[in-house]
């Protein structure tokens, strides 16, 4: 798939590639903030033994994301590796320095105007990836707050295509895998196994994330100065702890039918209910009952017309 970058110059750009400190690791690998030449630039780095998901990412962006797509798409730089001898592969992208939502929203609560302008620009971006405009539609199938990246005017850029999944025309998708992502995200049907791989099921599993990315929004977001903001917690935190089990999460979302709460005080503001009421439609248990992302994304357009992009 991403045989042919490979080789190509990006390995000689990579030799000038310095690491300068590590911003994030996990089972895909690491985050690193570093520079090529004088270029402040992010650089995730993948082990061999994921090398199939920096294939997949490449490919994306060579294919479908390139030059520059959107602005609420993370820029891609260049990919490949530093020579034969080294087992990982690099990634190098724009880099953001007020890092991920979720490092946003852990760090202080927002404001509506910037509720708005994160929503807004984070519809936006799906809109674009969703969308059939000269392009494939693309599912993300990993979307959470830690892949939407924070610009430093509070618009964002989704990030993280390693599992994502593009829908040509009359290609056959049947041996896609379907349960793929981060379990407390996924859709009840995914997490069910029941869902019909073709690319409008796909598609509705991201805009159930996507409730569930717009409710972290939502709750950090100070809509009265009289009442104060919880603390962040993550989708399902209160109600399933830190490190639930695969079957409890399946009892709750799937048989319990439970989402995160909606609290009343969020809805004695107008935009703050109105925001409750598109949540709600995007983790409906009834995929088919969803919005699609172009929907939300001019609902909220409208919804808030003061929003720049
Ligand atoms: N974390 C993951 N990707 C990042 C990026 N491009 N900039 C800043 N932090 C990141």
């Amino acid at each position: 798939m991403a045989e042919e970058y490979k080789n190509q110059d990006g390995s000689l750009l990579l030799k000038n590639l310095q690491l300068v400190e590590k911003k994030a690791s996990g089972r895909y690998g690491e985050v690193w903030r570093g520079k090529l030449g004088e270029v402040i630039v992010a650089v995730k780095i993948t082990p061999m033994s994921e090398v199939a998901s920096w294939k997949n990412e490449v490919h994306i962006y060579h294919k479908y994301l390139m030059p520059n797509p959107h602005p609420n798409i993370l820029r891609f730089i260049i990919a490949g590796n530093r020579g034969p001898a080294e087992q990982r592969m690099f990634l190098v992208t724009e880099y953001h320095p007020l890092g991920s939502l979720v490092d946003l929203l852990k760090g202080r609560a927002i404001t509506l105007d910037e509720a708005e302008r994160l929503s807004c620009t984070m519809l936006a971006g799906i809109s674009f990836l969703h969308d059939t405009d000269g392009k494939p539609a693309v599912a993300h199938r990993d979307f959470k707050s830690t892949n939407v990246l924070i610009r430093n005017d509070m618009s964002v850029c989704i990030a993280d295509y390693g599992l994502a999944t593009a829908f040509e025309p009359d290609e056959r998708i049947g041996d896609r895998h379907g349960q793929v992502g981060t379990r407390r995200y996924m859709a009840p049907e995914l997490l069910e196994g029941a869902i019909s791989l073709n690319v409008i099921s796909f598609l509705r599993v991201d805009i159930y994330a996507c409730g569930l990315v717009l409710w972290e929004i939502l709750s950090r977001t100070q809509l009265n100065p009289d009442i104060p903001v919880s603390i962040y917690k993550l989708p399902f935190e209160e109600e399933l702890g830190l490190a639930p089990t695969n079957e409890g999460i399946h009892a709750a979302i799937v048989h319990k039918r439970i989402r995160p709460a909606l609290k009343d005080s969020w809805k004695t503001d107008p935009r703050g209910s109105q925001m409750c009421s598109t949540i709600e439609e995007c983790w409906d248990a009834d995929p088919e009952a969803r919005p699609s992302a172009s929907c939300l994304s001019n609902r909220m357009r409208s919804l808030s017309p003061d929003v720049t992009y």
